[in-house]
């Protein structure tokens, strides 16, 4: 049997349509192929719309290599002002002989697998999970905020109250909400959602707690589930594919409230600039501003 394509992201359909007999490796892809674990490959070639940051797609491209044949095709593609000038030079860092096309607002890159690349261990190294000692935290290059505290996060923490009862953490990122959360021993349970698979492994690291549960998983795709929870902390993510994404906080605050209890609370932090005042007051009876600093605000929002 030939082995699948290894298929990172999803390039533009027009630049690259999905190839046929591949496995989606993006962590951002709940089912799909864990590309750091031992079990990855072998792989006949890779398609893969490279990450902006630079230890995250050094470590895919380096990944990549490792699991490719001699000779197979790799192609890396990025957008102009999402690090598509990097990729050739840092693959040819790797030994690579690399063709380098510019296609509509893309940088396309094409090599073959060498058969001695040079330098993939310390790239894979470099973007490795890692307990940082400043965070005191497991951490990945490419997780949200992953090697410091976010702002708006902060001023959430600065806040919330000792809660009680089920609860959730919508786009926990490593875990940070939920582990302040669980220093209420009035806490039950706490579910913990991300829809990046290496957050998801850090936060099990980092919420060890048996009350916390944590799913890599699609906010959006939760399902209904019963309107069993008596608070949810989050603050929400407003990037799809790197790209400004309003309604996916929105699409946040909706499942929040479809899984919140009558009288649950929804604590929120975001960008001041986000208007996010309009779907809390169509979703909750009653919302309250809790703190404002830093261009962040944070809500208390009533079922
Ligand atoms: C602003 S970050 C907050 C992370 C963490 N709660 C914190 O405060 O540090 C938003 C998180 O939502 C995650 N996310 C983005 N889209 C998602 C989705 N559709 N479903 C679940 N999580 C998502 C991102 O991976 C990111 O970790």
């Amino acid at each position: 049997m030939t082995p699948p394509v290894l298929f990172y992201g999803h390039p533009p359909p027009a630049l690259f349509p999905e190839p046929a007999g591949s496995v989606q490796t993006s962590p951002l892809e709940p089912g799909g192929i864990d590309l750091g674990a031992s079990s990855a490959g072998p792989f006949a070639s890779a398609l893969i719309l490279a990450p902006p940051g630079r230890l995250e797609r050094e470590w895919v491209l380096a990944r990549a290599l490792q699991l490719l044949p001699v000779g197979a095709v790799l192609t890396a593609l990025a957008p102009n002002d999402r690090g598509g000038a990097r990729i050739a030079p840092a693959l040819r860092a790797f030994g690579c002989e690399v063709s380098d096309e510019p296609r509509r607002r893309h940088r396309i890159c094409r090599t073959l697998r060498p058969a001695s690349p040079a330098g993939l261990d310390a790239a894979l190294e470099a973007g490795a999970p890692r307990l940082d000692p400043a965070l005191g935290l497991w951490t990945q290059p490419g997780v949200f905020s992953w090697d410091r505290p976010d702002a708006g996060t902060t001023l959430l923490l600065g806040v919330l109250p000792a809660l009680a009862g089920r609860g959730a953490d919508l786009g926990c990122g490593i875990g940070v909400l939920a582990r302040q959360v669980l220093g209420s021993p009035a806490v039950s349970s706490i579910e913990l959602w991300d829809i990046d698979r290496r957050a998801v492994a850090c936060a099990r690291r980092n919420v060890p707690d048996p009350r916390a549960g944590c799913h890599h998983g699609d906010v959006r795709r939760m399902g209904p589930g019963a309107p069993d929870l008596d608070f949810v902390v989050m603050n929400p993510p407003f990037h799809d594919g790197g790209r400004e994404d309003r309604a996916l906080g929105v699409a946040f605050i909706e499942a929040a409230a479809r899984r919140l209890k009558p009288g649950g609370t929804c604590w929120v932090t975001a960008n001041r600039h986000l208007p996010y005042e309009a779907p809390l007051s169509a979703a909750f009876a009653e919302v309250r501003p809790r703190a404002e600093a830093g261009g962040f605000k944070v809500y208390e929002a009533v079922r």
